[in-house]
């Protein structure tokens, strides 16, 4: 295993499209077990393979509480297949580190996926991971959490969030 390196906004690999995962094989176990060691190395609830370069539909998840059991999902081309109710919760993404904002999605959601051996599964779900997992396969569309905010929120965001990264750079120059 190894960690990969998370790229972050605005790196235009975030907004391509990913591609479906045909070949069940070694190389999609090992970018599996990869995307895992990474993700909760982060730490972060959910990781898709495009934030680590891969345009691949292949997403993993954590949400389970700290008190509770993990619960790690690891979804080949997953899609989700009902959705109901609304739900406003504030979001983050290891993508875009230092900003989190409400966003609003399903609240209970029905996802559809392949496991890495190709077994089809179901997993059904409200609350934070319902959120986790429309917000993961958004990435395999390109899309990242700050697009689904309206044109003025996303205008401040952008600002906010290049002032942020000239900073760092500042740090990372002196
Ligand atoms: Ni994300």
């Amino acid at each position: 295993m190894a960690l990969r390196r998370i790229l972050h906004y605005p790196d235009p690999v975030l907004k391509e499209k990913s591609l479906p995962v045909t070949e069940f094989n070694d190389e999609l176990k090992q970018l599996a077990d990869d995307m895992v060691e990474t993700m909760y190395d982060a730490p972060g609830v959910g990781l898709a393979a495009p934030q680590v370069g891969e345009l691949k539909r292949l997403i993993v998840l954590d949400c389970s509480a700290k008190d509770e059991p993990d619960d790690l999902i690891v979804a080949v081309n997953p899609e989700i297949v009902s959705g109901e109710g609304e739900s406003v919760e504030e979001e983050g993404c290891l993508s875009v580190p230092g900003y989190w904002a409400c966003v609003k999605r399903y609240g209970k959601a029905k996802m559809r996926y392949q496991d890495v051996e190709g077994n089809t599964h179901e997993r059904e779900a409200e609350g934070l991971l319902a959120v986790g997992m429309q917000h993961e396969i958004d990435h395999l569309e390109g899309v990242l959490f700050v697009d689904r905010l309206s044109p003025l929120k996303r205008s401040m965001f952008k600002k906010k969030y290049m002032k942020m990264l000239q900073e760092r750079e500042a740090v990372h120059e002196a």
